[in-house]
C-alpha cells in the first residue's frame, strides 16, 4: 500500500486521530456497551408476512420462559405516538412506528419486544410468539404489479428539491449529432455498519436516558420527547462513539420508544441489541434506482445535451426526497439539461440515506454514459472530461465558492500514469489471459452547513474543554476540532479535549451530508475569536492560555458560538435546537457550491471465471482545504472500499414471493474483503475555499464515495469490451 504521507513531498499528516488508542484498545465504550446491574434484556419479534394484519398474538407460550418480565405488542396501550418522518418535520426514519395497531406494513416489521433477566430468556421467548395474520398482496420490486409512481414535483414541494432544467435539453438532444440513449440500474443495498442498532435505556425517576450512537442526539430527543409526551429537558441522550452512521442512524428508530416504556414498565434499565438480521428492516437502506441517461454532443465529444430520469424506490408509507440530477447537472458545462425523479411505492420499510445516497448511484450513470461518449469519439476519457469542464454553474450562472475538478482529474492521471493506458478497450491481456482495464471518473458532492453551537472553557490550568454540536462516527470530527483549536491557540493537542454526541453538553445538528466537519470548524472558528476577546489577546499567533485566563481573575472563561450559513434563515436556529433537520446549501445567495474527486481504477479480470479484482486506485479529492490529514486520508481509503463493494459486491435481494431482504447477514450480504482490496493511493489539491467559510474547508465523507463504482465499470469495459449498466458487477455477467 502507498499512501499521501509517505512521499517526500506529502503536506504534514497532522495529528494523530483521536479517540485511535481507546478503540484498538477496546477501551471505546458504544452505547450498548453499557452495564448496570439490574439490567434487563430486550429481544423483537417481527412480522413474517409481506403485508397484512395481525390477527391473534400468542403469546402464553414465551410469557411462561422463566425470566421474562413484559412482552409488549399492539395489544398494550404503549401510550405513544409517531415521531413523524425526518424529511417531512419529524423524528424517525420512517412515519410508520410499529406496533401500535394491527397492520403489518412490510415483512421485518416489528411486532412485539420481549424483555427478560437475561438475552437467552428474551431470545428463546421471543421465538415463542405466535402471531396469526391475514394477509395482503405485495409488492418489493419496484415496477411489479401494485407498484405505484409519483412525481418528486408533485410529492414533494419543496423548491430545493425541484427537478433541474436548464435550457432545452429535449432540443439540444434531438439536434446533436452523436447521441447516447442508455439505462443504469443501481440495485438496494444496506449500510452494514460494525456496530448493531440498538442500545441502553434509563430512567432516572422523570429523567429518560438513552445510551445509543447515533447521527442525532437531538432527534432521539426531540423525537422521544414527542413519542412519549414528555418535556425533551427531561431527556438525555449520549452517542460517545458510534460505529458506524453511513446515513442508517441519521434519525430516530422506532425501538427506542418501546424500549422506554418498557424500561419504565419493568423499573429496570433495558438494553436491545437488534440481531444483524433484523436490521436489514429495522432501519433504512439505500433504495433501487433506474436511470436513463440521454447525452448529446458534437462529434469532437463537447457535451451540447444531457437528459437525465430518475427511478427511485419508496416504502408505500413515505417518499425519499432524492436529489440525484443535483450533481450529474453540474459535473459539466451542459447548458441544456433536463432532470426527471419519481418516485416508486413498495411495500417495504422506508429506504434512507446511505452514503452518497444520491451521488454514487447518479454518478455510475452519467459517469459511465461521458465514458460512452469518449468512446464514441475515439478521444481519452481523462481529456474529453477536461475539454467539457465547466467554469460558472451551469444550472444557476452563479460561480463555483471553488472547483478544482480538473486539477484532480490531472493529477490523478499523472500518480496513475494513465499517459500509458492503450486507446483500444480488450487490447491489454497477461500471459495467463488475465485481461487488464484502466478507467476513469469524476464525483462531486453539495457543501452544505448546518447551524452549530460551540462552547469552549479556558481553563487556568491551560486546557481547553470544547463542548460542540456534532457526532463523531469515526469521520475524524473530533480529530480536525482538535487540530483547529491546537493550531489556533498554539497549544498541545493533549491539553484540549472535545465532547461532541450528548445533549447535555450542547444542542446537536443531524451530523449527515458531509456537513459535520465544516459547520463544527465554522462554530469552533467563531468561539475562538470570541475567546481571544473576552481575554484580550491579539486575534492571532500563538496564546499563553493559561496566564491569560489568570489575568482574568477566573479560574475558567467560558465562551459560546452558533454559526449558520450565508443567507439561512434565523429560525433553522431554533429547528436545530429541538433537533430537526435545518440544512443550507449547496445553493448559497451568491455562490454554489460542491466537493469534487477524481478516481482512477485498474481492473484485472480471470480469464477462466470472470473474477474482478481491483488491483489499483487512485483517487484525487477537492475538499477545500484538508482539516485534518490522517483521518481525511483515511476517508477517502474507506470510501474506495465501499466502491468496490457497490461495483462488485453489495446487493439486497428481495424476494417477491415472500417480501422482506433474505441475504440478511454478513455471510450472504457479500461486503469486500481485505483480499479484494489491491494499492489505494489518496491525494488532495488542499486549496482553501475561502469563499464557503474563513477555514476554507469544504466536505469530504461522501464526495469520496462518488465516482469510485464507475471508475471501475469504465475500466471493466477497458478490460473486456463489455459495458455493464447494472450494480453490483457479477461475475455471470462476464461470463
Ligand atoms: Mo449521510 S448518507 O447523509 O449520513
Amino acid at each position: 500500500m502507498t499512501n499521501a504521507g509517505e512521499r517526500p513531498d506529502a503536506p504534514t499528516r497532522g495529528i494523530p486521530r483521536v479517540g485511535a488508542r481507546e478503540k484498538v484498545t477496546g477501551m471505546a465504550r458504544y452505547g450498548a456497551d453499557r452495564t448496570l446491574p439490574g439490567i434487563a434484556y430486550a429481544m423483537p419479534v417481527v412480522a413474517t408476512i409481506g403485508k397484512g394484519r395481525i390477527t391473534g398474538l400468542d403469546t402464553a407460550q414465551a410469557a411462561a420462559v422463566p425470566g421474562v418480565l413484559l412482552i409488549l405488542s399492539h395489544l398494550d396501550d404503549l401510550g405513544i405516538t409517531p415521531a413523524g418522518y425526518i424529511m417531512g418535520d419529524g423524528y424517525a426514519f420512517q412515519s410508520l412506528q410499529p406496533m401500535l395497531d394491527d397492520r403489518v406494513a412490510y415483512r421485518g416489521q416489528p411486532i412485539a419486544l420481549v424483555v427478560a433477566e437475561t438475552l437467552v430468556a428474551a431470545t428463546q421467548a421471543a421465538g415463542l410468539v405466535r402471531a396469526a395474520y391475514e394477509q395482503e398482496p405485495f409488492a418489493v420490486e419496484m415496477g411489479a404489479d401494485g407498484t405505484e409512481t409519483v412525481l418528486q414535483q408533485e410529492a414533494l414541494p419543496l423548491p430545493f428539491l425541484a427537478d433541474i432544467v436548464v435550457g432545452d435539453a429535449d432540443g439540444a438532444y434531438e439536434r446533436s449529432p452523436l447521441r447516447v440513449d442508455v439505462s443504469y440500474e443501481v440495485g438496494p443495498q444496506h449500510q452494514v455498519p460494525m456496530e448493531l442498532i440498538g442500545g441502553v435505556v434509563e430512567w432516572h425517576g422523570e429523567t429518560l436516558v438513552v445510551h445509543e450512537g447515533t447521527q442525532s442526539v437531538g432527534a432521539l430527543r426531540g423525537g422521544l420527547a414527542r413519542q412519549l409526551g414528555i418535556d425533551p429537558a427531561n431527556i438525555r441522550v449520549i452517542s460517545t462513539y458510534v460505529g458506524g452512521g453511513f446515513g442508517q442512524r441519521n434519525s430516530l428508530q422506532p425501538h427506542i420508544a418501546p424500549l422506554a416504556v418498557a424500561a419504565r414498565r419493568v423499573g429496570r434499565p433495558v438494553k436491545l441489541v437488534t440481531p444483524r438480521a433484523h436490521t436489514f428492516h429495522a432501519a433504512s437502506f439505500r433504495p433501487v434506482s433506474r436511470h436513463r441517461v440521454r447525452l448529446g454532443a458534437d462529434r469532437s465529444g463537447r457535451l451540447l445535451a444531457a437528459i437525465h430520469e430518475v427511478d427511485q424506490q419508496a416504502s408505500r408509507h413515505d417518499l425519499l426526497p432524492s436529489t440525484y440530477t443535483e450533481i450529474t447537472s453540474r459535473l459539466y458545462d451542459i447548458r441544456n439539461f433536463r432532470g426527471r425523479q419519481r418516485h416508486v411505492r413498495t411495500d417495504a420499510q422506508t429506504p434512507g440515506y446511505m452514503r452518497a445516497p444520491f451521488e454514487h448511484p447518479a454518478a455510475f450513470a452519467m459517469e459511465s454514459a461521458i465514458d460512452e461518449i469518449a468512446h464514441a469519439t475515439g478521444r481519452d476519457p481523462v481529456e474529453l472530461r477536461l475539454a467539457n469542464d465547466a467554469g460558472t454553474d451551469p444550472v444557476t450562472g452563479k460561480p463555483f465558492s471553488s472547483r478544482q475538478l480538473a486539477a484532480c482529474l490531472r493529477r490523478g492521471a499523472e500518480l496513475f500514469g494513465w499517459a500509458d493506458r492503450s486507446p483500444d478497450p480488450a487490447s491489454t491481456r497477461e500471459p495467463d489471459g488475465t485481461r487488464v482495464g484502466w478507467g476513469v471518473a469524476t464525483g462531486a458532492y453539495p457543501s452544505m452547513t448546518v447551524p452549530t453551537l460551540a462552547r469552549l472553557h479556558a481553563g487556568a490550568n491551560g486546557h481547553v474543554l470544547a463542548e460542540v454540536g456534532g457526532h463523531e462516527m469515526g469521520q475524524g470530527i473530533t480529530t480536525a476540532l482538535v487540530s483547529a483549536v491546537s493550531a489556533n491557540l498554539g497549544i498541545d493537542p493533549d491539553a484540549i479535549s472535545v465532547v461532541v454526541g450528548d445533549t447535555r453538553a450542547a444542542p446537536h445538528h443531524l451530523t449527515a451530508g458531509a456537513w459535520g466537519t465544516n459547520s463544527t470548524l465554522l462554530a469552533m472558528h467563531a468561539a475562538l475569536g470570541e475567546l481571544r476577546s473576552r481575554l484580550g489577546v491579539a486575534a492571532e499567533g500563538h496564546v499563553d492560555l493559561a496566564a491569560a485566563v489568570r489575568a482574568s481573575g477566573r479560574e475558567e472563561v467560558t465562551v459560546e458560538a452558533v454559526t449558520q450559513a450565508p443567507g439561512q434563515p434565523p429560525e433553522m436556529i431554533d429547528r436545530m435546537r429541538a433537533g430537526l433537520v435545518a440544512l443550507a446549501g449547496p445553493e448559497f445567495p451568491s455562490y454554489v457550491s460542491f466537493s469534487f474527486i477524481a478516481h482512477f481504477a485498474e481492473v484485472r479480470v480471470e480469464p477462466a471465471t470472470g473474477r474482478v479484482r481491483v488491483s489499483r486506485v487512485v483517487s484525487v479529492a477537492d475538499c477545500g482545504r484538508v482539516a485534518s490529514p490522517v483521518t481525511a486520508d483515511a476517508q477517502v481509503r474507506g470510501a474506495v472500499v465501499w466502491g468496490i463493494g457497490a461495483a462488485l459486491r453489495e446487493h439486497s435481494e428481495v424476494d417477491p414471493r415472500y417480501g422482506g431482504f433474505v441475504n440478511n447477514d454478513l455471510a450472504d450480504y457479500v461486503i469486500p474483503v481485505n483480499a479484494d482490496i489491491g494499492d489505494i493511493e489518496v491525494d488532495f489539491i488542499d486549496e482553501p475555499d475561502f469563499v464557503l467559510n474563513p477555514m476554507g474547508v469544504k466536505n469530504l465523507g461522501e464526495v469520496a464515495l462518488v465516482g469510485v463504482a464507475p471508475a471501475i465499470a469504465n475500466a471493466v469495459f477497458h478490460a473486456t469490451g463489455r459495458r455493464l449498466r447494472r450494480l453490483p458487477i457479477r461475475i455471470e455477467d462476464l461470463l
